[in-house]
């Protein structure tokens, strides 16, 4: 039987949010102590940089997203987490695959279209402000993913068109050098990958409305109260269907917590006391972890040496990969 190999990549834009948690950090992380797996998680700053010129920012990001996947318990040991661009076999990977691209392909991006799209109907040039980092996205991410063989790639759904892709590319690639590439799998968990933010569209930095993830308990608390809810008084019942908040709570509970839950909406639960449990059911859940938070990134040292001994674990794997892809294409010494 083969083995699964489950690859996730995080951009390192931004500070880590609720949504992030449930949607891929706990399950990345539970699954890093199953047996029979190797994966692969790593911070994606070369597709943070396609987005973020601040420099400071981008340091930043990558160091409080390192600490909660380290202070969340991640297994270093079983899990190889890097940063990417400690690994610079993916780099010359891209542009290998760069030239097996098709540009109609690129073009076809949801990512760059939306872009195009908005640029249109701004009046603007169809590519006013698009960089070639947004464009060639796609060939990045797929760098990521086939140098490590990937089976199994667990993303949200807004990403499985790039999974497609990397499927194309890795296919047009075989067919012309050789089978080398396995074809990766995107991995969508239908029941966590969207958590609503706090205004129920998907909780994302792009909206706004997002709740971030080490919130001090007051604050914490104070975002949880701002979900929106409707004008129904105490004693109405409640459609928890219907509603952000029950989506929220629902991702933090237990069956039988959901449950009880669902029954006090329809006995009609005020809001206040609604939103109160919420806040304490994801309190609970994460006071542990806070605190390993605050202080990992007091010691950024230590931190950066776990990632340097990944990017070791990882070009492990990619260097004699490379070669070998190298050597396909006809990239070889001389004599
Ligand atoms: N593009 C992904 C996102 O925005 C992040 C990412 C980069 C990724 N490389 C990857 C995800 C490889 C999975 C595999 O969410």
């Amino acid at each position: 039987m083969s083995k699964r190999t489950v690859l996730t990549g995080i951009t390192t834009t931004g500070t880590p949010h609720l949504g992030n948690y449930v949607g891929a950090i706990k399950p990345c992380i539970d699954a890093s102590h199953e047996v029979g797996v190797q994966s692969y998680y790593f911070l994606a700053d070369y597709h943070g940089l396609v987005k973020n010129r601040n420099p400071d920012r981008m340091r930043q990001s990558t160091l409080e997203i390192a600490a909660t996947w380290l202070a969340l318990g991640l297994d270093t040991d079983t899990a190889v987490f890097y940063r990417q661009s400690d690994v610079p076999e993916i780099l010359e990977l891209t542009w290998i695959l760069t030239c097996s691209t098709a540009k109609g392909l690129m073009n076809r991006a949801h990512a760059y279209k939306a872009v195009v799209q908005d640029n249109t109907e701004a009046g603007e040039d169809p590519d006013f402000a698009v960089n070639m980092g947004l464009f060639s996205y796609p060939v990045l991410m797929a760098a990521d993913i086939l140098m490590f063989n990937s089976t199994h790639v667990p993303v949200g759904k807004d990403q499985v068109q790039h999974l497609e892709m990397a499927r194309d590319i890795a296919q047009r690639f075989n067919h012309h050098y050789g089978e080398h590439f396995v074809l990766p799998e995107a991995v969508i968990d239908e029941h966590v990958a969207m958590l609503p933010g706090q205004d129920g569209r998907k909780m994302s930095k792009s909206y706004n409305n997002t709740i971030p993830l080490w919130l001090p308990e007051k604050q914490l608390r104070k975002a949880i109260m701002k979900i929106v809810t409707n004008s129904l008084e105490p004693g109405e019942s409640k459609d928890p269907d219907a509603s952000v908040l029950f989506k929220i709570y629902a991702a933090f509970a237990n069956q039988a917590q959901r449950e009880t839950m669902r029954q006090a909406y329809r006995g009609g639960i005020a809001w206040g006391d609604a939103k109160q449990q919420t806040f304490e059911l994801i309190n609970q859940e994460l006071v542990q972890g806070r605190e390993r938070y605050e202080a990992l990134i007091g010691e950024p040292g230590r931190i950066e040496q776990t990632l340097i001994a990944g990017a070791e674990k990882a070009r492990a794997y990619a260097t004699p990969f490379l070669a070998r892809i190298r050597d396909a294409v006809g990239i070889r010494k001389l004599v």
